[in-house]
């Protein structure tokens, strides 16, 4: 599977393994530490690789429907808008567009 990653006019292009129904795979670009999600429904999503609870990673977060549950102590977050689900003094999620043309994903920081 193919990425372009755009930031300020310029683009980086990242391979990783086909994205399943609700998984994720981590990528690394222009210094940034993102999360690629695909929801049930084949949806794509570009969000920073952080829990805005606690210092951790997503990268290993339960992927279902369209939400990911960090694994440290379990909130739960959309991937549509980034809400935390059921507890709102934990941030929300920085998502950045992604869009898919002609099979390759488009992620724009
Ligand atoms: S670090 Fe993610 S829920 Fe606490």
């Amino acid at each position: 599977m193919q990425l372009v990653i755009e930031s300020d006019g310029k683009r980086e292009l990242v391979e990783t393994p086909e994205l399943k129904a609700e998984t994720s795979v981590q990528i690394d670009a222009f210094r940034k530490d993102l999360l690629v999600v695909k929801d049930a429904s084949g949806e794509i999503y570009a969000i920073e690789n952080y829990c805005p609870h606690a210092i951790q990673t997503l990268t290993d977060g339960e992927v279902f429907g369209s939400m990911i549950k960090c694994k440290k102590h379990g909130a739960v977050f959309s991937l549509v808008d980034g809400r935390c689900i059921g507890n709102e003094r934990i941030g929300n999620l920085k998502k950045y567009s992604a869009s898919v043309i002609d099979g390759t994903i488009i992620i724009r920081l």
